[in-house]
């Protein structure tokens, strides 16, 4: 038995679920092994003498979510975990590796600190320098542990007894920081001295204060800046003492003068406060803080994966362009910062400048980032070798213009640091071409650039927000690649946080734009597609439950609009957007909104209806199920003729027909027929946009027409997904022709070179190509789907998922000598069953069979062609 997790992290700290759940994995050496019955302690201590809740042997197969259900726990309190199993071969296991995690705060009255900002008189609370607070406090005797419990109004660097705490960036992440706020938990136990000791806190604007959308409005969500902190000591002694933001605090600010999500950072090390984080500094011309009134009572411990640096790169050469920038070539568009190291006089100016692409001059092109500066300035206090990487800011970008730096660039000098929410990876996907495995891995770096706590549009501009819409086309996707199971309910929370009360649901969450910026078809859909799309993949209940009813204001919004309660024909819509089949000079493509925002109520309807079956709310299920079918209905009145004739005749519509089962008998024929005849009418080339791009292969080989999918996806010229990586893209591109064939640019208006929405062509390879697939009966993989689906003239295709179960994988490959044959291998983890299903034109060689039930372990199998 192995990764016994906790609510499916390994020993976290800093839990403020209630009852969190657990999870681990079963190893087993013989095949078609299943958990019989399993066993669960948890303990105040390691040894388990003090047992808190013991689950006595369960007769059950369930691995993962196991929930808790014992006495109530206490906060700050360290609890172990341990696990045993039967399997269906009657092995039973010893106790595992014993697990744990540690509870924060449970009730916002546990918070005794205060939130402190530095005196309005002393220092302008809208000036841009960065604030820094500090205080020194007293270790009396042995520390046993320590930890610190942190968040502020803004974006925070913690700093104790001269080092930085921890290694996480751009805390507490964003919120809806109306409703919630983040706060992150530290171990400092090794970070004390007996004796003096010393604090100190760097706030700059972030997210909170700073100048946010492409109006950049700033203080949207507040116009002071606060930090929050309560550092508990238990001493060995078992005393213990807490250390807390409040009036005694100090404050003053420091060498950053500017940092901006968007804009960069400024930073003079001339103004450096020598050792301030340290008990031994003097405090000269420090001012006293004010005490704020702000909420605690939206205090959540940290619920995603905190953003890290998660890789390091380095240039892979430097360019002088004929304009006369000199300019690092990182080699893959990242997003992040550079670090550099730079010996020269005091007060030297180095300017760092952030691109996307040269333009087709080779200069240096910034057109494209709209008002986002991306600068980073920084001001050497000279005497040595000086090292920097700014704080609360990143950059989107694969080329650096480097200005006033001495002497002849070292590109040694410089590292890009990716920085990302850092989830663990999961799934991997490689076949026999090299097109393809580069398109995928532009879909991981746009996954990379683009999960920065919450999931944006677009790191470089000045956008980055959390558009519904993008979200909910790429998270079947980033559910493959990596595990984002934390990452989405923490936005899915801020979404319901900040739904309207007629369950209309803003396009971006956490929402910063107007009043009236919500609710388009296919965007507010992310209230119910991302939900179940997480209980599809990892199949926690508990996300239906907590979504549930944001989910149901979402489809009762849409009823409730308009005056035919089962067609969604009014409002406001982006339709399919960037569609090519758009009208000259506008952003949105040829398919009708009604027939979109139908498609879209449709489905959205009989997901709720799903979920309301899956939590036993049979009242409800009924009802959604009876609105499903009516609108299903009044879609074929409204958009198909009695002759079964799709009336409109778009690529997006006929997908969204078919993928959301809109039409049936007669009229899904003639839909998929339509649908390939416009493929072919556009030489086997895509037309769609936002909308309808996910669902375009998908739809096809569902169809029937799987060669028509691959067809489109082998395409290099323009539009197509290769087209951009024969232009040397290393993300996906916003536009088909971000960069035209000319070398010229789509425009600088609305142009992205690295937004992950097209990137959404990920589930097809993984699903479809590979064939790995859920149950939606037996999710997260607990009954795997094999429906591998090989590609005329590939000669292989491999796809590994890490599942909570276990790795799955699924690979085929054409026989080198007998092309009518083919070997497939798949591994199927313990506790896991699994069908194969052959797609037509496929049997098994040795039965005969287009279909197998299977049980865990690794298989290899002939399949003929026919
Ligand atoms: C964003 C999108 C978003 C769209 C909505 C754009 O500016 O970058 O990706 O979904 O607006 O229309």
């Amino acid at each position: 038995m192995e990764r016994l997790r906790i609510e499916n992290k390994s020993n976290p700290l800093g839990v403020d679920v209630p009852r969190p759940a657990f999870s681990w994995q079963l190893r087993a050496a013989a095949n078609n092994v299943l958990q019989e019955a399993y066993r669960l302690q948890i303990a105040r201590d390691e040894r388990f003498a003090s047992l808190i809740w013991d689950t006595g042997k369960m007769v059950s197969d369930q691995s993962v979510h196991v929930v808790y259900n014992g006495p109530e726990l206490a906060s700050r309190t360290r609890y172990f975990v341990r696990v045993r199993v039967w399997d269906t071969h009657g092995v039973a296991t010893e106790w595992s590796k014993t697990a744990y995690w540690e509870t924060a705060f449970f009730s916002a009255s546990e918070w005794t600190a205060e939130w402190i900002t530095p005196q309005a008189a002393a220092i302008d609370p809208d000036a841009a320098p960065c604030h820094l607070l500090r205080k020194t406090f007293v270790v009396g005797r042995k520390v046993k542990s320590a930890r610190i419990y942190a968040t502020c109004l803004g974006l925070f660097e913690l700093h104790l007894n001269g080092r930085r705490v921890g290694d996480l960036q751009l805390t507490p992440g964003w919120t809806s920081y109306r409703h919630r706020l983040q706060y992150q938990t530290y171990d400092v136990t090794d970070q004390l001295f007996e004796g003096d000791n010393a604090l100190g806190i760097v706030v700059g604007n972030g997210w909170y204060k700073g100048m946010l959308t492409w109006h950049n409005k700033v203080n949207l969500f507040g116009d002071r800046r606060a930090a929050l902190l309560q550092l508990h000591i238990i001493y060995e002694d078992g005393g213990e003492e807490v250390v807390a933001t409040d009036a005694t605090w100090k404050a003053a600010t420091g060498p950053i003068l500017m940092s901006e999500i968007y804009h960069g950072e400024t930073y003079d090390a001339r103004l450096e406060k020598e050792g301030w984080t340290e008990a031994g500094y003097r405090e000269e011309g420090w001012c006293p803080v004010e005490v704020l009134k702000r909420p605690k009572e939206i205090l959540v411990a940290q619920e995603n994966p905190p953003c890290r640096i998660i890789q390091t790169i380095k240039p892979i050469g430097v360019i002088r362009t004929p304009s006369g920038d000199t300019v690092l070539d990182m080699g893959q568009n990242m997003v992040g910062w550079v670090e550099f190291r730079v010996e020269a006089a005091p007060g030297t100016r180095i300017v760092l400048r952030h691109a996307e692409v040269l333009d087709r001059d080779g200069n240096f092109y910034t057109g494209n980032l709209r008002s986002a500066k991306q600068t980073i300035e920084y001001i050497c206090k000279g005497g040595g070798v000086e090292r920097f990487a700014p704080h609360f800011t990143f950059q989107g970008f694969r080329y650096v213009a480097v200005e006033g730096f001495p002497g002849e660039i070292n590109p040694d000098d410089f590292t890009g640091q990716v920085v990302c929410s850092d989830m663990e990876q999961t799934g991997s996907f490689t076949c026999s071409e090299a097109l393809i495995n580069q398109l995928q891995r532009n879909i991981e770096w746009g996954q990379r650039g683009n999960f920065v706590d919450v999931p944006t549009d677009c790191p470089q501009r000045d956008e980055r927000l959390g558009w519904t819409g993008d979200a909910q086309v790429f998270i079947r996707t980033a559910a493959f690649l990596t595990d984002v199971a934390s990452f989405f309910a923490k936005w899915l929370r801020d979404l319901k946080a900040d739904q309207l009360p007629n369950g209309g649901v803003p396009h971006v969450i956490p929402h910063v734009l107007d009043e009236n910026s919500h609710s388009s078809a296919a965007w507010g859909d992310a209230a119910v597609i991302c939900p179940w799309t997480l209980y599809l993949c990892y199949g926690d209940k508990r996300i239906l439950e907590e979504q549930y009813d944001s989910m149901k204001a979402w489809v009762n919004y849409m009823r409730m609009q308009g005056d035919d309660e089962f067609l969604f024909n009014t409002g406001a819509h982006f339709g399919d957007w960037l569609g090519l089949d758009a009208k000259e000079n506008s952003y949105i493509g040829a398919t009708p909104f009604d027939l979109i925002a139908t498609a879209f109520y449709a489905y959205s309807t009989r997901l709720v209806a799903k979920s309301a079956r899956i939590l036993g709310k049979t009242g409800d299920a009924e009802s959604l199920e009876k609105l499903y079918e009516n609108i299903v209905d009044s879609f074929n009145r409204e958009f198909v003729t009695p002759n079964g004739r799709l009336a409109a005749h778009t690529q997006t519509a006929c997908a969204l027909a078919l993928m959301f089962d809109l039409v049936e008998g007669k009229a899904k024929e003639r839909t998929a027929a339509a649908l390939v005849k416009l493929v072919e009418a556009a030489g086997y080339h895509l037309t769609t946009g936002f909308v309808g791009t996910p669902y375009l292969c998908l739809a096809l080989t569902k169809a029937g027409y799987h060669d028509v999918a691959a067809k489109i996806v082998m395409q290099q010229d323009y539009p197509s997904w290769l087209y951009p990586i024969t232009r040397g893209a290393t993300t996906i591109w916003e536009h088909w022709d971000g960069i035209k064939e000319d070398g010229s640019f789509w425009s600088d208006e609305m142009n992205s070179y690295n937004h992950y929405a097209y990137g959404s062509i990920g589930e097809w390879f993984y699903r479809i190509v590979a064939g790995i697939d859920t149950d939606e009966d037996r999710p997260v993989y607990k009954h795997i789907r094999f429906r591998p689906h090989p590609v005329a003239g590939w000669s292989f295709a491999k796809a590994v998922l890490q599942t909570l179960y276990g790795e799955v994988r699924s690979e085929w490959a054409v026989n080198e000598a007998d092309s009518g044959l083919l070997t497939l291998s798949v591994a199927i983890p313990a506790n896991t069953t699994a069908t194969i299903e052959l797609p037509p034109g496929f049997i098994f060689a040795d039965t005969g069979r287009a279909s197998f039930e299977l049980g865990s372990g690794a298989y290899t199998f002939t399949l003929r062609r026919l």
